[in-house]
């Protein structure tokens, strides 16, 4: 059922992608769930060393023998002055003095390299490799095409798209603002690229020839409809597979996405340095309270790393990075399987409504 350009791209069951979270989230256990249930698991690289991402890789084949993705960040090369970061350390060290945390911790380095990371993915010859935050060089694309990976870009705006499908990419998913986590905007200010999934899906379907991954607030069986009927062949859901017995979301995120019916979301530069959508938490409102610049992804986000770790440890959520997108009163607790049956279930459903309504 529901057999579309993507299914058949990349060979799956069901137009179902589990959104690549990065930081802990995307264990190989819901990775390969969310495949054997006949969706796409992805593993949320970004964060991960090489070795952990190959260790990640294998775990999720001895799980799984159905194709799977690895998701990684396009390389940023941000411009921060040493006063931009001494300012910001000293900020943070006051919060830092809050928790009883260490002050001025050493950071060895900003974020991972992508280079050496794709590499595993080359090596690994991993069927689906997606990216977000730009577009890797044409060369790196190549080889990964060349070694047998499907290539998804993601976009926020059309332009953004027009400019992946110019780079020879198979699919696109593109980024609704209501989506959780951070904004893969790349070609504008993000500001300016705040597209809701009902109006962006629609004008890139208009405007590129390959399949679209509709992304941003799709939680079940319903959105998943909205989403085909606008063009989309399939949909990339992340923060309804948040929760899940699955991921590797720490408990006290779970249960605050799970019993925050009234908590609103909110796009933020304060965690990493990148607008990301997530819960209001007291960080971020002590980070209004900071009148310079913040630092540019992935300083800030290497600058508050071990708030957020010193955070998870204490069970204090409201110094972790509670990404999550609009929806999240719409998530559940259930198995991984689970939501992917239960998501096509009430596909069928609403398309038995729809005809309906035709009169059929
Ligand atoms: C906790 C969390 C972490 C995320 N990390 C990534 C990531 O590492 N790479 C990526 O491409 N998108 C990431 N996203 C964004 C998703 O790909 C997707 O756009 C978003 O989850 C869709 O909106 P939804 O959360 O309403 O389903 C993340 C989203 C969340 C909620």
């Amino acid at each position: 059922m529901l057999e579309t350009r993507f299914t058949q791209l990349v060979k799956v069951r069901f137009p179902i992608v589990q959104a690549g979270m990065a930081g802990g989230i995307t264990t190989p256990e819901l990775v390969a769930a969310v495949s054997n249930a006949g969706g796409l698991g992805t593993i949320g690289g970004g964060y991960l060393t090489p070795d952990q991402l190959r260790e990640s890789i294998h775990r999720v084949r001895e799980l799984t023998d159905r194709p799977f993705a690895v998701n990684l960040f396009a390389p940023q090369e941000p411009t921060v002055s040493d006063d931009e970061v001494r300012a910001m350390a000293a900020y943070l060290d006051e919060i830092r003095r809050d928790l009883g945390i260490k002050e001025s911790p050493s950071i060895k380095k900003y974020a991972e390299s992508f280079e050496e990371q794709v590499e595993v993915v080359i090596e690994e010859r991993v069927p689906v490799f997606s990216f977000t935050f730009g577009i890797p060089r044409a060369e790196i694309l190549d080889r990964l095409r060349e070694h047998g990976s499907t290539l998804i870009g993601t976009a926020t705006t059309p332009r953004e798209a027009i400019a992946l499908e110019q780079c020879g990419v198979d699919a696109i998913v593109v980024q609704g603002s209501e989506a959780g986590g951070h904004r893969g905007t790349f070609l504008e200010d993000v500001e300016r690229s705040l597209i809701g999934t009902m109006a962006l899906v629609p004008q890139v379907v208009d405007r590129v020839s390959v399949p679209v991954i509709a992304s941003g607030g799709i939680m079940d069986g319903r959105g998943l409809v909205a989403c085909l009927a606008l063009g989309a062949a399939a949909v990339q859901m992340g923060t309804a597979f948040l929760a899940c017995p699955e991921s590797g979301a720490h408990r006290l995120y779970k249960q605050r996405i799970l019993q925050s019916e009234d908590d609103t979301t909110e796009v933020t530069r304060a965690y990493s340095g990148k607008p990301a959508r997530g819960v209001r938490t007291r960080f971020m409102e002590r980070m209004r309270g900071y009148s310079g610049p913040i630092p540019a992804y992935p300083v800030q986000n290497a600058l508050t790393r071990d708030i957020r770790q010193e955070a998870a440890k204490r069970d204090d959520p409201e110094y972790m990075s509670l990404w999550a997108g609009q929806a999240h009163p719409l998530a559940t607790a259930e198995p991984a399987a689970t939501i992917v049956q239960r998501t096509m279930e009430e596909a069928a459903a609403t398309l038995r409504g729809l005809l309906e309504l035709a009169g059929r």
